[in-house]
């Protein structure tokens, strides 16, 4: 027999949705979650709450890894759970284990906006760590670069935001999640 890995736990009917920051994943999450009558629930904000203070400075005090596990135990509380829209960090694809569990968690979309209307969208919020650098636009450049193929290995779908509206983004994740479903 060669070496596998076992089948891939069973999907379950929730929607998420992951891409870089400034993405506008919380916002669709809101009108989707809305559209679907499903609860929404934010990786970040459980994140937040299990540490007790913003994420910001729990990337000071304690690091990134840190946070990344944090991130990671957030996903796994999930497990079971169904009729949720997940919002997730932007990050969370990093560590091949969340990709795994992201997959298995339920319908994923991949929203992703151009470079300069993600440095639009963040440029005047400091509450992004990893984006508190001397020029944020290239390091914009570099991360997404970096990350895209692993949005694209966890999505079910990709959502090229930049000429849509946020209508229209919600509409378009909420029926293709409803034929996903019915399938
Ligand atoms: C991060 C994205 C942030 C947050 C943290 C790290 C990243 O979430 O998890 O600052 O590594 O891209 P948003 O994508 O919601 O901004």
């Amino acid at each position: 027999m060669p070496d596998s890995d076992p089948p891939a736990p069973p999907r379950r009917r929730n929607v998420v949705l992951v891409g870089f920051m400034g993405a506008g994943k919380s916002s669709i999450a809101r009108l989707v979650a809305r559209a679907l009558g499903f609860e929404g629930v934010d990786t970040d904000d459980l994140v937040v709450g299990a540490a007790r203070m913003p994420i910001h400075r729990i990337f000071r005090t304690q690091g990134e890894e840190a946070f990344r596990d944090l991130e990671t135990a957030a996903l796994l509380s999930l497990a079971g759970r169904e009729h949720l829209v997940v919002s997730t960090g932007g990050g969370i694809v990093l560590r091949e284990e969340n990709r795994k569990h992201l997959r298995a968690t339920g319908f994923t979309v991949w929203l992703s906006a151009t470079v300069e209307a993600t440095y639009e969208r963040v440029r005047h919020n400091t509450a992004r760590p990893l984006l508190r650098v001397p020029d944020p636009r290239a390091t914009i450049a570099e991360m997404m670069a970096a990350r895209a193929p692993l949005y694209r290995e966890t999505a079910d779908l990709h959502i090229d935001t930049s000429q849509l509206s946020m209508d229209d983004i919600a509409y378009g994740v909420t029926e293709s999640a409803r034929h996903a479903f019915s399938r």
